[in-house]
């Protein structure tokens, strides 16, 4: 059975200590939030996990946590594994990189980022801790989840101490566009996805965030992507979106819960069953907590009828307060509800009733069920619960949600009324509209957002989460290419002498030759010619050359043999002893403009050069500085992309060569055309590049599939190097029994 290991850096609680007393404070924040009512819901408590572990930072001292440990029932939900660490590498980690750096990074405030060499060292040593302490820890079986950005070195970490180590990683915060994380220094970004890169599963809120983090892991690091699965470093690495949910039932059930009940009525009475809007968020910018005054204000500047006859309850939950950015910000907000009441209040009546407090979860749930309207309007924010709870605690069908449309929840409650946070007039607009809005459709509004939440709720997301990471290391092991040994050549050998109508499909360029630093010298040598000709004579083979290349220069080196020839991916073709077709007729006007790009690639890129055949045009870098061709391709593949959208045209990434081509026409496509035309009883197929992995999938079941170099692929075989390929065909096709030996030696 498995353990389940959580690792945060912020555990479900703090502890104070009051003379001899010392209290629990429990944690704020979505991530805490989640984890702790996954593991106290009955389903959670229903699974086959043997134990779970939490780890994370102690902000408190051992002394109180072992008084604490000691006193606590051992028959809990999950166990606590508090990590002691030092304060001052911690202050830089924390309240420096994690909090200065990434997370106002992350959200788009980029001008509050504050750049600091200290806090990223201060960042690698704290991750390095905790990969320190933990795993000496970890046990074979064990499911590794860590949480969040501020241990996104971890994954990788880990994975260097105990390479077969199961890990996912999740990130609570949005995951921004390549030309935002761009703006951290090169060595900064590149260690922060590398170490995210050590994971198996790596998910995101929302489907934006999967896809910037996808475009800036090939950016950055060249990881070659099919959809959301990654092959990095020969291991496949799964990316997905996994919208985090709350514990429904705890929420909904709560309305009819005496003491919350009674404490809702309280709010209500105390305030003379006036309108209530009600928000509450942790003292953060990404909140828009000044916008959302100003929106207020707007409000009872434009809407004087509702003067005296609402009120806007403001709680804001205390946290990272000795950061600058977050202080500075909380004496703005103070002195701006204090302007507004000033403003408007009269002797009877004041419209904003403001809290700087930690919340009880009772009250919380009072609040959320007195409340006639929720007002949340971040900025930006990775999910936002809060406006998951308010809906899910509205049972009564009661309630409105105005939404910013700027939260990751925003794609799952399209229900609410979304606004722009930054527009004063969308916002006490929302307002308005709230307190007027009949009650069939605060109904209607609401069932629908609540089916949803009850539908993927916290116990879904965990789930879905962890069976993925299952999942992963199942299709890893069944991508690990076995090597070629002799016993499979042995097998296969047998086949091919039994078949009669063989099939074998061979890519050309890193597979029958090796690569050359000009692709016009590329051409075959004796040896392959001596094989490709016996092989061509026997009548039971059809020998295909499958390749990218143009049609004029594999009727230059090979068209004098009886083989079929596909050029260009498939766009053009040579039936054995027939002419050349063409598949493709349209005009090749598309060329220009993306000729013109290219041609601004080479001059910027030394070495680098342009490649156009019939239906494709190429930009190679093979001889190029390896860092600086690589990145620049990485450029150009960004520029193209955008360019290509909504054409027929299609970019691929190939190995060292970035080429663009007619959409419809892959390697996969035509090897299976071919072989269903041909219906051989014994097919091949060997290749080495991206576009050759088509070809594998394609013919997936019904061919054998080698790849050329190590490394995770959907062949079932690997050779390691191009040199040993003919040696193999040869191997294959001579009637003598193979030995190790011979084929070692060969
Ligand atoms: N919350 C809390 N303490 C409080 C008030 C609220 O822990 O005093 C909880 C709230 O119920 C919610 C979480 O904090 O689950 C806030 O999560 P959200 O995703 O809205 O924002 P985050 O704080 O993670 O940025
Ligand atoms: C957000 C982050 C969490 C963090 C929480 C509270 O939800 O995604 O990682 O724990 O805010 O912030 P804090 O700095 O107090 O842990």
């Amino acid at each position: 059975m498995d353990r389940l290991i959580i690792i945060s850096n912020r555990l479900p609680f703090s502890l104070d200590r009051q003379g001899d007393k010392i209290n629990i404070r429990q944690s704020s924040g979505g991530l805490v939030s989640a984890i702790k009512s996954y593991f106290e819901s009955e389903g959670s408590q229903k699974s086959e996990l043997t134990e779970r572990l939490w780890f994370g930072v102690a902000d408190f001292p051992q002394e109180d946590w072992d008084l604490v440990a000691a006193s606590q029932d051992q028959n809990q939900d999950f166990n606590i594994v508090p990590l002691f660490v030092d304060n001052e590498v911690y202050d830089k980690y924390y309240n420096g990189f994690s909090n200065s750096v990434i997370w106002p990074l992350f959200h788009y405030f980029s001008s509050l980022a504050r750049y600091e060499t200290a806090y990223f060292e201060a960042y690698k040593r704290m991750n390095q801790i905790f990969a320190e302490k933990i795993a000496p820890l970890l046990q074979p079986g064990d499911k590794i989840w860590i949480h969040d950005y501020q241990l996104m070195l971890l994954p990788q970490l880990l994975r260097t101490r105990i390479p077969d180590i199961t890990v996912g990683f999740f990130l609570h915060i949005p995951f921004p566009s390549y030309e935002i994380f761009r703006l951290l220094p090169s060595e900064w970004k590149k260690t922060l996805l590398e170490g995210v890169m050590g994971a198996d599963l790596i998910g995101f809120h929302t489907y934006d965030y999967v896809q910037h983090f996808i475009q800036s892991v090939k950016m950055l690091l060249g990881v070659d992507n099919y959809f959301r699965t990654l092959l990095y470093q020969g291991r496949l690495v799964k990316v997905d979106l996994f919208p985090i949910g709350i514990d429904y039932k705890k929420f909904n059930q709560a309305a009819y819960d005496h003491d919350i009940l009674e404490s809702r009525n309280e709010i209500r009475r105390n305030f003379d069953e006036k309108k209530i809007v009600f928000s509450v968020d942790r003292l953060d910018y990404t909140k828009g907590m000044m916008h959302r005054l100003n929106g207020f204000e707007y409000f009872l500047e434009n809407y004087p009828e509702w003067r005296e006859k609402m009120v806007f309850i403001l709680n804001i939950v205390p946290s990272r307060d000795t950061i600058p950015a977050y202080t500075e910000r909380k004496k703005l907000i103070e002195e701006k509800i204090s302007a507004v009441n000033g403003r408007f209040s009269t002797i009877s009546w004041q419209p904003l009733i403001y809290r700087y407090n930690h919340l009880a979860f009772n009250e919380l749930l009072a609040l959320y069920q007195a409340a006639d309207a929720a007002l949340i309007t971040p900025l930006r924010d990775g999910m936002n619960l809060v406006a998951k709870e308010y809906v899910a605690s509205c049972a009564t069908q009661h309630g409105v949600l105005i939404l910013s449309e700027l939260a990751g929840a925003a794609s799952e409650l399209s229900e609410a009324l979304l606004v722009n946070p930054t527009d004063v007039t969308d916002v006490a607009g929302a307002i308005a509209r709230a307190f007027t809005m009949p009650v069939y459709e605060q109904r209607n509004r609401l069932s629908q957002m609540q089916r949803r939440l009850q539908e993927y709720d916290v116990l879904k997301w965990v789930n879905d989460f962890l069976e993925q990471l299952t999942q992963v290391r199942i299709e890893q092991q069944k991508q690990e290419v076995r090597l070629l040994d002799d016993r499979s050549i042995v097998q296969m050998r047998r086949h091919y002498q039994r078949a009669s109508n063989r099939c074998l499909l061979l890519d050309y360029d890193g597979t029958l030759v090796p690569f050359t630093r000009n692709p016009t010298e590329a051409h075959p040598g004796a040896a392959l010619t001596d094989l490709l000709r016996r092989l061509s004579s026997d009548p039971k083979n059809n020998i295909v050359v499958i390749s990218g290349r143009d049609a004029s220069s594999l009727d230059r080196w090979l068209g004098a043999l009886p083989l079929t020839l596909v050029a260009e991916h498939g766009a053009s073709f040579k039936k054995k002893n027939d002419n050349w077709q063409q598949l493709v007729s349209v005009s090749d006007l598309w060329k220009e403009e993306i000729r013109r790009i290219m041609q601004i690639f080479v001059i910027r890129c030394a070495g680098s050069f342009v490649e156009e055949k019939a239906n494709t045009i190429a930009w190679h870098y093979r001889n190029t500085a390896p860092d600086f061709g690589f990145s620049r391709s990485r450029e150009l593949l960004n520029n193209l992309s955008s360019l290509v959208q909504n054409t027929t045209l299609q970019v691929v990434d190939g190995n060292k060569v970035v080429e663009v081509r007619l959409s419809g026409f892959d390697k996969g496509i035509t090897a299976l055309k071919i072989v269903n035309e041909m219906d051989p009883d014994f097919v091949l197929c060997i290749g080495d590049d991206t576009t050759d992995e088509d070809m594998f999938k394609a013919l997936e079941g019904e061919a054998y599939t080698v790849k050329v170099s190590a490394g995770a692929s959907a062949a079932q075989y690997s050779i390691l190097s191009q040199q040993q390929v003919i040696p193999f065909l040869g191997i294959l096709s001579t009637p003598n029994a193979l030995t190790e030996k011979e084929y070692a030696g060969s």
